[in-house]
C-alpha cells in the first residue's frame, strides 16, 4: 500500500468517525440541516494569509468605487475568459455585498477539475483571506477531498454561490439573498463553463437550491441521495462542512452522499 492510499484509508476510518471528523463546536440548536451556519469560524494556521490580506484590500466604499445601478456597463460574463472573469469578480459593484467585502473570493483549484465543489458564499475568514473554505469548515472539506482521492488544487475546484461575504447587521455571517445570488450566480456559471466539471457537489442548502433553481420552500432533505443534472452535468447535494462540525451524526450520510458522487463519476463517460 502506497502512502497515499495509506492516507486516504485513514481519512475513510475518520468517516466513520474518528479525529478528523471531530466536533470543534458545541451544538448550536435545530435549524434546517442543509444551511450553511453564521458562526464565524475561528480559523488556527492560517494567520499570516490573513495579515497579508489586510493589508492589500479595503471596502469597495472605502476605495470610492461606484455601487450598482451607476456602475459601468460589464462585458458579457459568458464570454469573459479565466483573466477577464477573475478581474471583473475582483472589481464587482453589482450588488451591496461589496460594501463591506475585504476581498472577493473567486474560488480555488484546478481549473480542469473533473470535480467541482459549490459552497454558499464567503464567511469572516475567507473574506479576509481572498479563498473559499479556509476555516475549520473548510478543514473538514479538504478532509472529506481526501477520503475521496481528491485534494483542493487536484483535481477538484472549490467555489461559492456568492464572491462577497454577507453580513447581518450585527456583522454576523447570513446566507445571501434571492438578489444577491441572481447578481453573482453568472460568475459561478462562467466558472463552470470554463472548467468543464464531470461532476458537482453543492455543499449545503443556499448552493443545492441556486443551482438547481429551486423554491426556498423546497424541503431540501429531498434533494439528497440523488442525481440532479446542472446544466446537463451530474450534481450531488450534500451537507455543508460547518453545519457538520455540528452535527456529527450526519458525517456518515454525507459520506453515503459522496459515494453516490463518486459511482455517478465512475459511470460518467
Ligand atoms: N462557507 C461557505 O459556504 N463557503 C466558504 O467559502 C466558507 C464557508
Amino acid at each position: 500500500m502506497t502512502a497515499n492510499s495509506n492516507r486516504r484509508k485513514a481519512f475513510l476510518e475518520e468517516m466513520d468517525l474518528g479525529p478528523l471528523w471531530t466536533q470543534r463546536h458545541a451544538p448550536s440548536g435545530p435549524e434546517d440541516a442543509l444551511a450553511a451556519p453564521d458562526d464565524g469560524t475561528a480559523m488556527p494556521g492560517r494567520e499570516a494569509g490573513a495579515q497579508r490580506s489586510a493589508q492589500v484590500a479595503m471596502p469597495v466604499e472605502e476605495a470610492g468605487l461606484p455601487v450598482h445601478p451607476s456602475a459601468p456597463p460589464q462585458p458579457e460574463v459568458a464570454l469573459m475568459d479565466w483573466a477577464t472573469l477573475k478581474a471583473n469578480v475582483a472589481g464587482c459593484v453589482k450588488c451591496d455585498l461589496c460594501r463591506g467585502r475585504t476581498r472577493t473570493v473567486f474560488g480555488v483549484g484546478d481549473e480542469k477539475a473533473r470535480w467541482l465543489f459549490i459552497g454558499e458564499g464567503p464567511g469572516r475568514n475567507e473574506d479576509l483571506q481572498g479563498e473559499p473554505f479556509v476555516g475549520q469548515a473548510g478543514k473538514l472539506l479538504d478532509n472529506m477531498l481526501i477520503a475521496m482521492g481528491l485534494r483542493r488544487g487536484e483535481n477538484a475546484y472549490i467555489a461559492n454561490i456568492v464572491k462577497c461575504r454577507p453580513t447581518d447587521d450585527n456583522g454576523r455571517d447570513r446566507p445571501p439573498t434571492a438578489d444577491e445570488v441572481a447578481a453573482c450566480l453568472p460568475y459561478l456559471e462562467r466558472q463552470i463553463e470554463l472548467i468543464q466539471p464531470t461532476m458537482l457537489v453543492a455543499l449545503g442548502k443556499t448552493a443545492a437550491l441556486a443551482l438547481l433553481g429551486l423554491d426556498p420552500d423546497t424541503p431540501v432533505s429531498r434533494l439528497r441521495g440523488k442525481i440532479h443534472r446542472y446544466a446537463g452535468r451530474p450534481l450531488v447535494v450534500t451537507y455543508h462542512p460547518a453545519y457538520l462540525l455540528r452535527n456529527m451524526a450526519d458525517k456518515r450520510k454525507s459520506w453515503e452522499d459522496l459515494s453516490l458522487a463518486m459511482a455517478t463519476y465512475a459511470g460518467a463517460d
